[in-house]
C-alpha cells in the first residue's frame, strides 16, 4: 500500500489519472487500497489475474489488507473504474490456485443458484483435474453470480448487516488468522463453506442429501474439507475458531449475521449460533477427513 501511494505521488498522479492493477485477490487489493487513499481517491482499473479474483473478488467494491494479524483490519469501499477478465492470465495458475476461485464458485452456486451447483458437482473430477475449459465456464458464471448480487443488493457498501456473499467466511477468516495466513483464502473457504453446510443440516435448514452432495461434490473437485486447527481449543477449552464469530461480527458491526443454505440455491440469515452443533460439525467433518 505504502508503495502504491509513493508511486502514485512521485509520478504526480491526480484523480483524473488511473492506477491498473494486474495480479490475484491480494495485489488488487492492496492496489484498490492505495489508490483510494491518494489524494482521496484515484481511479483504478482492476485486471485480476487468478480463478477467485475473477470470479469474485476482482468484481467487488472491497479492497483491503490484513494488519495485526486481523484479516482485512483496514480497507475502503472504492468501486474500481473498469474490471478486465481475460482467461487468458489462468493458464499459468498452479493447481491449488486454479482451485481456490472455484470454492467461491460453490460458495455463490450453493445459496443462488442450483443449476450452477448442479454443474459444478457434475464435473467435480474434472475441476480437480485442472480441466480449463470447465474451470473458465465455472470462473464466468461465479463472476455473473458475484456481480449480479452487488449490482441488485441494494446494499453494495454494506450498511445492512446481511452479507450472504459471506457464507462460509466467518470460519474462513479465522482459520486464515489462525494459520498465519498460510492458508490460502480458497482453501479456508472450502473448509468453512463444509463447517456451515453440516451446522445447517445439523439445524434442519439442509436435507441429509443436500448437504452429503455439498460436501461430497467439494471433496470431489479437490477442495478441502477440514484442517487441524479447526479442532484447536483456547486455555477455557472452547473451540479458538469459534470466535471467528466475534470477528466476523464486529468487523460488520450490529448484530451477528450469518448466512446459511436453506436447501440448494437459497439461503438465510441467522443471528445467533450454537457452540455445540459447530463442534458437531466438526467432529463430523475430521471423522470424514480420516476415511479415504
Ligand atoms: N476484496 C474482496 O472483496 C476480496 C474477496 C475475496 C478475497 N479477497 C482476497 O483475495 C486474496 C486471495 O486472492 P487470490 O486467490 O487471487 O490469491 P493471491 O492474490 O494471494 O495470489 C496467490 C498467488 O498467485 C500468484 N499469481 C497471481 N496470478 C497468477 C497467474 N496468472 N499465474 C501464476 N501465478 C499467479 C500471485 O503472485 C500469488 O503468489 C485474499 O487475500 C483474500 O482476502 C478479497
Ligand atoms: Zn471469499
Amino acid at each position: 500500500v505504502h508503495r502504491v501511494i509513493r508511486d502514485a505521488l512521485t509520478n504526480g498522479l491526480c484523480r483524473h489519472s488511473y492506477v491498473i492493477g494486474i495480479g490475484g485477490g491480494a495485489l488488487l487489493d492492496a492496489v484498490g487500497f492505495g489508490a483510494a487513499l491518494v489524494h482521496r481517491g484515484l481511479r483504478h482499473i482492476r485486471m485480476p489475474t487468478t480463478t477467485l479474483s475473477q470470479g469474485d473478488s476482482g468484481v467487488g467494491v472491497k479492497n483491503g489488507i490484513n494488519l495485526e494479524g486481523v484479516k482485512n483490519a483496514v480497507g475502503a469501499f472504492a468501486p474500481p473504474f473498469a474490471v478486465v477478465n481475460d482467461l487468458s492470465f489462468l493458464a499459468t495458475l498452479s493447481q491449488g490456485l486454479l482451485l481456490d476461485g472455484m470454492a467461491e464458485a460453490f460458495k455463490v452456486a450453493i445459496i443462488k443458484e442450483a443449476a450452477f451447483f448442479d454443474f459444478l458437482e457434475a464435473n467435480a473430477a474434472a475441476l480437480a483435474k485442472g480441466s480449463l475449459p470447465l474451470i473458465e465456464e465455472a470462473v464466468r458464471r461465479s463472476a455473473g453470480l458475484h456481480l449480479d448480487h452487488i449490482r441488485a443488493s441494494n446494499d453494495p457498501f454494506e450498511f445492512g448487516v446481511a452479507r450472504p456473499l459471506d457464507f462460509g467466511h466467518w470460519a474462513a477468516h479465522r482459520l486464515e488468522g489462525q494459520s498465519g495466513f498460510s492458508i490460502r483464502h480458497g482453501q479456508a473457504v472450502a473448509i468453512g463453506l463444509a463447517v456451515d453446510t453440516l451446522y445447517a443440516r445439523d439445524k434442519g435448514l439442509l436435507s441429509a442429501t443436500e448437504s452429503r452432495r455439498i460436501i461430497g461434490a467439494l471433496r470431489q473437485a479437490g477442495l478441502p474439507t477440514y484442517h487441524h486447527l479447526l479442532s484447536a481449543r483456547d486455555t477455557d477449552g472452547r473451540l479458538a475458531v469459534v470466535a471467528g464469530l466475534e470477528q466476523f461480527r464486529e468487523h460488520l458491526g450490529g448484530d451477528l449475521s450469518v448466512t446459511l443454505p436453506k436447501g440448494l440455491g437459497h439461503r438465510v440469515e441467522i443471528h445467533e449460533m450454537d457452540e455445540a452443533a459447530i463442534e458437531r460439525a466438526i467432529r463430523n467433518l475430521e471423522e470424514r477427513t480420516a476415511r479415504p
